[in-house]
């Protein structure tokens, strides 16, 4: 897999349902066959259409060549594939985006359970690449390229497009029930992945709030907002103070223990805050002396309010942090001799060698204040793993020293004096040894460029396939429209819909993944309204669900996209009918030898639901009644547990 596929959009579902029936019924164009290469030199190359505002060829930006295709916000490029039935293919393609909080989708219709869909948000040229299949009968898809978020105004690129056919597929009918494969403990860089033990508590809790709260908080443009007006350190520092006026981050009504409540209601159970995002502000205490911290500028750390708060109500704590840092020129230019382009007009420079170092020394210190100043941190959350925003999350690792120990001979060392050491080897320790040392048991993203204990899947870009079995899955999106504060925050359309975040977290329980939900906090610290009003909608279906939702895994069979699919516990499957599933009726892949169904009912106003078992051993519920049309769950009570 490669990194710097990251998952992310600002779009709705129903953008992509609306685009996908318009381009299965609404167009002629013709179809391009497979292996196919677009590269956007010549016009006629790709019988692309457009969907939504506007999509032009660029000659500005481009990866190879001359030119790409250009995407505005809010459209999207579609064209249609002929394809071989029962195949497997492999579509790579460059992307890159105005800024890292913009994104690009790639998305594959037309193939319903075998749709696919992968993002990425990052600004530097950054290949994606994935594998699809066509099922029996699917002789034709739809590729596109969408820019899904209508409020901002930049747009996306994408070159070079391949498409490959390189295998055959066959989907098999599943029959009876399987233990998931054993996850494998991966090795890298020095450390160990973290058993499953360790991650049981977060696959039991499955719903946890993201927090994005800092200095930006107080611009209402998101949390890019240093980067994408170009705001340089100097003056940018100033919203921490009241002179400002209007722009201030006051933090005058900052009650962690009102998020940490408002989170229980809205049936979470963990959260995770930024402690610091990429313009470099600490929202806690540091002793680095170039840091720029809340302590300096509030008299509070922040950091400890809110891990007080989260353990006062019994949550996890989950921290965010970001290598990179804004501040320092640097971190455009590593080597000193090769600035990258960059918004605040910094050329090459062979002093931002040394201001990199300071950069990367400063991370040091402050992990190890993160990690040895607040108890047991449950999560992190890493984030900005690459350098100069160019490439994916393990690209930095050899600047930043992801792993286990420092490499002596690294070009940017640590001072012994942030160094930490250790216990066993006496070796100093890199980003990861620092973290495992003090909280053995925590469980992070690859973001820093180590593996990860869990992977992220970033954005509302649909979550699609099998169960996730490999590795474990936190699906991050934000409520909003952006994950730092926006002003249309404050609008209740621009919140997402109560249906679309119980689609999102069925999506996530059916596939054995976890759904972070991000807010973005004003400048008081006060989560907007709208979006405190829907989390509480959340908790109330929360509470007549979480049986089918708390401590159940993804499984025993793989989901049908958009249809239906499952989780169990103990002797119970819970069976998920999501919006696309119109049925009165639905029979179950079958059970083991000697596993009968003694009871089903629906899971919300626990209403019996007909069943009838076969000789098969398969299950069929019938005269479903869709009282709830996005997501209605049946529970199917066994005479034994289902993995047995
Ligand atoms: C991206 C963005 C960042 C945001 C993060 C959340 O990496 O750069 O702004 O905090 O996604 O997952």
């Amino acid at each position: 897999m490669i990194a710097p596929i990251k998952y992310r959009s600002i779009g709705k579902m129903f953008f992509i349902t609306f685009l996908s029936s318009l381009a299965l019924f609404g167009n002629a164009q013709k179809a391009l066959q497979i292996p196919a290469k677009i590269d956007f030199e010549a016009k006629d190359v790709f019988p692309w259409i457009t969907v939504g505002k506007s999509t032009k060829l660029s000659k500005t930006v481009y990866k190879n060549g001359s030119q790409a295709l250009e995407i505005a916000s809010g459209s999207a490029a579609q064209c249609n594939l002929i394809l071989v039935p029962n195949s497997t293919y492999q579509i790579t393609a460059w992307v890159k985006t105005e800024s890292g909080s913009d994104e690009i989708q790639l998305n594959m219709l037309g193939l319903a359970e075998n749709n696919i869909s992968v993002a990425s948000a990052l600004t530097g040229w950054t290949l994606v690449k994935k594998e699809f299949h066509s099922g029996e009968c699917q002789n034709k898809g739809i590729i596109e390229l969408a820019n899904p978020d209508n409020s901002s105004k930049n747009s996306v690129w994408v070159d070079d497009i391949q498409i490959d056919r390189i295998g055959d597929f066959v989907s098999v009918k599943p029959a009876g029930i399987k233990p998931l494969p054993i996850r494998k403990q991966v090795l890298d860089q020095g450390i160990l992945a973290q058993p499953d033990e360790k991650l049981a508590w977060l696959l039991d809790a499955k719903f946890g709030m993201f927090i994005h709260w800092g200095l930006y908080s107080a611009h209402g443009q998101g949390e890019w907002v240093m980067y994408r007006s170009a705001i340089s350190p100097d003056n940018y520092r100033v919203y921490a103070y009241p002179t400002i006026g209007d722009k201030y981050f006051s933090a005058d009504k900052y009650d962690p223990k009102a998020w940490a409540k408002l989170a229980k209601a809205a049936g979470m159970k963990y959260m995770n805050l930024t402690t610091m995002h990429h313009d470099g502000y600490a929202m806690f205490e540091s002793k680095y002396m170039n840091a720029f911290t809340s302590k300096q500028t509030h008299n509070r750390d922040f950091v400890k309010e809110y891990v007080d708060a989260c353990r006062a109500e019994g949550l996890k704590v989950g921290l965010y942090k970001t290598l990179i840092n804004w501040r320092f020129p640097g971190y455009f230019d590593v080597t000193g001799t090769d600035c990258k382009p960059n918004p605040f007009g910094y050329t090459t420079d062979i002093a931002h060698k040394e201001n990199a170092r300071l950069m990367k020394e400063e991370l040091y210190c402050q992990v190890k204040e993160l990690m040895t100043k607040y108890g047991k941190i449950d999560q992190i959350f890493w984030d900005g793993g690459w350098l100069g925003q160019q490439g994916g999350d393990a690209d930095g690792a050899y600047f930043w020293e992801s792993g286990k120990y420092l490499d002596t001979k690294n070009q940017w060392p640590v001072n012994p004096y942030f160094q930490d050491l250790d216990d066993i080897t006496g070796k100093p320790l890199g980003l990861m040894g620092i973290v495992r040392k003090y909280q053995p048991d925590i469980i992070v993203n690859p973001r820093c460029g180590w593996y990860g204990d869990i992977k992220a899947e970033e954005g509302n870009a649909p979550i699609t396939g099998a169960v996730r079995t490999e590795d474990i899955y936190e699906k991050c999106m934000s409520i909003g429209t952006a994950w730092g504060y926006a002003s249309n925050y404050e609008d209740p359309n621009k919140i997402k819909s109560l249906d679309f975040l119980k689609r999102m977290l069925s999506d996530c329980v059916i596939r054995n993944m976890v759904y972070l939900l991000n807010v973005g906090p004003d400048k008081h610290g006060k989560i907007p309204q709208p979006a405190q009003d829907r989390l509480l909608e959340m908790g109330r279906w929360l509470e007549q669900v979480g049986e089918a939702v708390y401590g159940t895994r993804g499984g025993p069979w793989n989901p049908k996209d958009g249809q239906y699919g499952f989780a169990y516990k103990g002797n119970t499957i819970y069976v998920y009918l999501l919006s696309d599933f119109k049925g009165q009726a639905l029979t179950l892949p079958s059970l083991n030898k000697g596993q009968k169904a003694v009871k089903a009912y629906v899971v919300s106003d626990k209403t019996p639901v007909k069943m009838n078992q076969n000789k098969g051993r398969e299950i069929t519920l019938s005269g479903i009644n869709r009282t709830d049309k996005a997501v209605t769950i049946i529970a199917v009570e066994l005479n034994k547990n289902v993995m047995e």
